[in-house]
This record gives C-alpha cells, structure tokens and sequence, in this order.
C-alpha cells in the first residue's frame, strides 16, 4: 500500500530535490499535498517557487500556503544560503499556478478526517505542523509520524548548537516535540554523513530540461561551499523521503529531544540525551548516520530518471 504523505516545506534547493526524489517514488508515496512555511525567505516567495517548480517540472500536486512567520520570534530568511528568492541559480518563467484557497493546516485537518494514516514530511520550521498539533490534538492523534530535517546532536549551522528550521521557530518545535506525536528526526550530523560531492553535482551539467534547472541551482546553492573551500555539501531535506523508501540506509539511536526556548546562545537548540535515559515517556527516533554511497547513488538516480522523463 502507498504511504499518503503531507510535503511542509519552505523551498529552498535542498527542497526541492526532496520534493522531486518523492515524486519520482510515486508508487510508494502518495504526495496528498504540498503545504509551505516561512523559513528560508518568505512565505510568498517560497511559495512563488514551488509553484514554478512544479510548472517547470510539470508536476501537479496542490499547493497550500500556511503561516507567514513563527508563532512567537520574527521571521530570519536565509539570502546567503538560498538567495534573494529563496531559488537563486536558475530563472523561471512567470507561472499561472495558483496556491489552493484551504490555509496549510485546514488541508492537514481535511487529509486527517479522509485518511487513517498520513506521514507530514517536514522540511522547514515547524510553524504549520505545530499550530495543528495544537488546535486539532485530536486528529494530531492520528499521524503517523512526522519525519523531520531540523536540529542537531551536538553541532550547529545557524548557532554553534543550534540548527536553522529549529532555530526559526523554537516555540513551534516546543510544541511538536512535547505532543507525543511520533517524530522521525534528521538532524545535521547524520545529513553531513550524507554528504554530496561537489564533483558528483557535475552530473546535472549533461543535457535535458531538469538538469538545466539542477544545475544552475546547485550551482548556487554549492557555492556556500565553494567558498569555504569544502569539497562537498549536505542536502538536508532529501533525508526525510529517503528514510521513508530506504530506511536501511540509516542508523537510528531513540533519545529523548528536547528544545531550548530560553537560552540567550543557544536557541532552538535540540538537546538530544544521547545516554539513551527515559527522561519521560516521549522518545524522538534521531538519524545519526546513513550510508553515502547508496544514499547519494539513489537520489542522483531519482533525478536521472525524471530528467529522462522530462525530455
Ligand atoms: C535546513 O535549513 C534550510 O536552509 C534547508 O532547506 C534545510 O531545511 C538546513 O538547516
Ligand atoms: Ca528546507
């Protein structure tokens, strides 16, 4: 049986990859929609790209907006990382598309009445999934898991321990991972682990109409890197779709996480406890590795596939 799945995003390149490595495993993953957060640039903008995305790659899931900025602390866009619009790298046409009227968690609400099981696929802050698990605790019951990129074991990229999509919206975090909700965490040193090579991104410099967008984002996107001398990069968000069609790439630890809203150095830091107590009976499933080769073998033959496809 398919596994029906909520993508809640703030694209962002390494969201987009995400998006498109669900999308070619459509046999196993059902995208019920696609729902977008404030995060790496506004909620317009990251919105304004997944809807051009999907023109480009004449994808046609529904697209719903959810909130502008946190529940709490003010909105940070990440130019540096993602650009001015969220996408640099590549020009897109102007786009017809349009978002659906629904606002992001009354689609969570709809998919959660329709369906016995849905699995939120989360790859931003927090915003959209917390401020349902809050108002709707009883269908929030009825998730499956949320397999999550955000926060870290020990490390940081935004604060020396803190991690980006926590980071933007601690109290958001708070919420989801003192709800009980089953959650499958992807934190940054198991996304390091999975690090992509800039050479091997010298893939999407062949012909064919998605490598064209890919290479000109991931040009963009790598040059964080390149400027840093790094040899490679981490593409955060494919995690999470990766660990649900081939979770034997990974290595798992249970710990118990949870997230500092207070500290004046250390917001949105996930405080994992990595001895394995039972702080109390919520435990967070925490990816701490997973296996390079196979992983990065499989996403860039995903996006070989579609690129075929795609002419
Ligand atoms: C996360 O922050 C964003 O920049 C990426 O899209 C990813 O979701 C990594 O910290
Ligand atoms: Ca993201």
């Amino acid at each position: 049986m398919k596994r029906k799945i909520i993508i809640d995003c703030d694209p962002g390149h390494d969201d987009v990859l995400a998006i498109l490595t669900a999308h070619h495993y459509c046999q196993q993953l059902e995208i019920l929609g696609i729902t977008t957060v404030a995060g790496n640039q506004t909620l317009q903008k990251v919105t304004d790209n997944i809807l051009k995305v999907e023109d480009y790659c004449q994808l046609d899931y529904p697209v719903y907006m959810g909130y502008d900025s946190p529940i709490v602390l003010k909105s940070e866009p990440q130019p540096l990382a993602h650009g001015e619009s969220g996408l640099d790298g590549f020009v897109f046409e102007k786009t017809n598309r349009k978002t659906e009227s629904m606002h992001a968690i009354d689609f969570f609400k709809k998919c959660l009445i329709e369906n016995d099981k849905v699995t939120i696929v989360a790859l931003g802050p927090l915003t959209n999934v917390a401020m349902f698990v809050k108002t709707y605790p009883q269908l929030a019951n009825k998730i499956d898991q949320v397999v999550l990129m955000g926060g870290s074991i020990d490390s940081g990229n935004i604060l020396p321990c803190s991690e980006f999509n926590i980071y933007h919206d601690p109290h958001a975090a708070y919420i989801l991972f003192n709800s009980g909700v089953k959650i499958v965490m992807a934190p940054i040193e198991a996304c390091y682990s999975g690090k992509i090579y800039l050479k091997e991104l010298m893939e999407f410099n062949k012909p064919g109409k998605l490598y064209k967008m890919l290479d000109g984002l991931m040009k963009f996107y790598s040059k964080y890197a390149t400027d840093r001398n790094w040899d490679s990069t981490a593409i955060f968000d494919v995690l999470p779709v990766e660990y649900l069609i081939h979770p034997e790439f990974f290595d798992t630890k249970e710990m118990y996480v949870n997230i500092e809203i207070e500290g004046k150095y250390t917001r949105g830091m996930t405080v994992c406890d990595k001895t394995g107590r039972k702080i109390n009976s919520i435990t967070t499933t925490v990816m701490v590795a997973v296996n390079r080769d196979e992983f990065i073998k499989d996403v860039l033959a995903a996006l070989s596939s579609l690129n075929e496809q795609l002419g």
